[in-house]
């Protein structure tokens, strides 16, 4: 969603502002701006569209301050404009605001705001912020007493950094429901909404906890609650990589992210297997907690997907009955909690709005939350019972790819124990399926190999208007991520349909030129996807097949066939996918779009 970034130290704030706001590119926004602390008072730029329009803005201006924020905007209330670009400051100019987040009770509060005159210069709820600050602040002369009175007042989710023009050597930040973390330099602080803005400065960060202010020098910061005590906290040495933030020679991140899905897969693997055995007690997961008699699975977007393939591996390996819920439905359906209910929630970044609130509706009526994360610190990982981290490193592009596959690992092990643990699995079985898992990279490589035969596809393809993929069980949620992936990144209509229930209505869509990619991995039902696959042919498609080696599908008319390496059933998600993640890649690069940054997608969704 939207990106914040902060520097308060002996540098010239806004070209390590805008380096940070570059970093965050990546995230998918519309407009994006900065302000600084100078001898004149608080000096802002801004620009509608890509980062490079501020920049160049900037340059021209030779802004002059130590002090700064910045910010990147995913518009929510407002026009993309540079008008709504943040930052934004009251109408005395006392205070300058960036957000992130949705300030829910804005309406009211800007009513009451222009009943006494206010005059707003934007549509934006961040600019009600910066006036009702700026209205404690005028009231009661400082800072953090003006935070507070604000967020009691305030209803929604915020990540706010604040400058306030009399007190020039200092940044302030409040926090509620939307991440951000301050970085520890020497002599220097940085403020960031995302690690991966201030990597290359420093790994030591504070993460700024829920309902907290900070106020930051260049030698340091203070933490205090929300009625201004002291709050005692230490830095933490972040664990990523500064080269995950790099394309290293890459084309584009997605490409990147591809690619490292083996190794992804690998060092996931070992995080938790070791000399056979499973292992999850560094997220002190003990069997108390792998022998639910009911799981659900909660998650958006690519995670939800994850989840459906793993509602069909757990139901058949262990018997446990499994539901998987969108997260968004899920925090709002007055959910019936059985007893001794296991909610799993599956987040890449750990800060998705809706999966973040299903895990506190979760806790909130005593079910047992078990998250699998890949972002250290997240939201997510700090607030659910227990936390698996998937080690796909920072995901940059912001389609989902090792991320994606990373969290299957996960649930794979998962499986593994809740089948072991309910008398499911004897010995032999489990080791033959550690084996399977642990095979996948090299099969993942073989994959990758061929990568020129989805490119020659694309090539051929790329004028295609509708694609349908469909499956049965397993193979149905491997469509589903297929799906998804095809629309963001290529913008090409696509729907995935569980394989029987097409000829249900949408079969009626299928005309000359249509292209439906059949996913075939089970035995037990190949069969009947591919007669459903000569239904569509008889009536113009052109299908794809998409095959587990070994598949025993029969003979039929598919035009193209891709085939993946054999592997048992239950974990062809693996493989399966990764052909429909590369041809979604180079049908966008064909059609000239912005793979790593979608039209109107953000990559960490922090508002519902
Ligand atoms: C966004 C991203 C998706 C992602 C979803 C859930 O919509 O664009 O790729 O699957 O959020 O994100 P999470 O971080 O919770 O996995």
């Amino acid at each position: 969603m939207c990106g914040i970034v902060g520097y308060i130290g002996k540098k010239q704030a806004a070209p390590i502002l805008l380096e940070g706001l570059k970093k965050l590119e990546y995230r998918g926004y519309d407009s994006a701006g900065i302000a600084v602390q100078s001898g004149q008072g608080i000096e802002i730029v801004k620009a509608q569209g890509r980062l490079s329009n501020l920049v160049e803005k900037a340059g021209g201006m030779s802004l002059k301050g130590t002090a700064g924020i910045g910010h990147t905007r995913w518009a929510t209330h407002g026009v993309p404009s540079e008008c709504n670009a943040h930052p934004h400051c009251s109408a005395d100019g006392a205070v300058t605001v960036v957000h992130n987040g949705i300030l829910e009770n804005f309406r009211e509060l800007k009513e009451e705001l222009a009943k006494s005159g206010y005059i707003f210069a934007s549509e934006t709820d961040t600019e009600v912020i910066a006036a009702l600050i700026g209205g404690h602040y005028h009231d009661c002369g400082d800072p953090l007493c003006a935070l507070s009175r604000f967020m009691k007042q305030a209803r929604g989710t915020y990540a706010i950094a604040v400058l306030f023009r009399d007190f020039k050597d200092e940044i302030y930040l409040a926090r509620k429901d939307s991440p951000m973390i301050v970085g520890v330099g020497e002599g220097e602080m940085f403020v960031a909404s995302d690690v991966p803005a201030i990597l290359s400065y420093t790994r030591e960060v504070y993460y700024v906890d829920n309902l907290e202010m900070a106020r930051l020098k260049a030698d340091g910061a203070l933490f205090y609650d929300l009625n201004g005590k002291i709050a005692e906290k230490q830095p933490v040495t972040v664990d990523m990589d500064p080269s995950a933030a790099e394309k290293e020679g890459w084309e584009h991140f997605m490409l990147k992210e591809i690619h490292e899905q083996p190794r992804a897969a690998a060092d996931t693997f070992r995080r938790y297997v070791r000399e056979g055995k499973i292992d999850f007690s560094e997220a002190g997961v003990g069997e108390e907690l792998l022998k639910p008699s009911r799981i659900v699975i909660v998650g958006c977007g690519s995670a939800y997907h994850v989840g459906a393939a793993l509602q069909y591996v757990i139901e058949e390996l262990a018997r446990i009955p499994v539901r998987v819920e969108l997260a968004s439905e899920f925090r709002y359906r007055n959910f019936i909690f059985e007893e001794n209910s296991l909610v799993i929630a599956i987040s890449q970044s750990g800060e998705t709005a809706d999966t973040l609130a299903a895990v506190r509706e979760a806790k909130a009526h005593g079910a047992k939350t078990l998250a699998v994360v890949n972002v250290q610190g997240s939201s997510i990982a700090r607030e659910a019972d227990h936390t698996l981290f998937t080690v796909a490193g920072a995901e940059i592009a912001v389609a989902t790819t090792k991320a994606y596959s990373a969290q299957l690992i996960v649930g794979y092990l998962l499986a593994l124990e809740f089948a072991r643990l309910n008398g499911k699995m004897g010995e032999k079985e489990y080791a033959s399926s550690l084996s399977e898992i642990a095979s996948l990279p090299e099969k993942m490589q073989t994959i990758l190999a061929r990568k020129e035969e989805y490119r020659a596809f694309a090539a051929e393809r790329f004028n295609v208007h509708d694609v349908f993929m469909i499956g049965r069980g397993v193979d149905y949620a491997v469509c589903m991520e297929g799906a998804l992936k095809l629309k963001e990144v290529s913008y090409v209509h696509t729907e995935a349909y569980a394989a029987g229930e097409l000829k249900h209505g949408t079969i009626s869509l299928i005309e000359k030129g249509t292209l439906v990619v059949g996913v075939l991995s089970r035995n037990s039902v190949a069969e009947k996807t591919a007669a459903n696959l000569e239904e569509v042919i008889s009536r113009g498609a052109n299908v794809v097949c998409l095959m587990r080696e070994g598949c025993t599908a029969g003979r039929f008319g598919a035009e193209t066939v891709w085939t993946v390496p054999s592997v048992a059933e239950c974990f062809a998600p693996s493989l399966l996918v990764l052909p429909l993640q590369l041809f979604s890649y180079y049908l966008s690069v064909r059609l000239g779009h912005d793979v790593d940054k979608p039209r109107n997608l953000a990559k960490s969704v922090t508002v519902e």
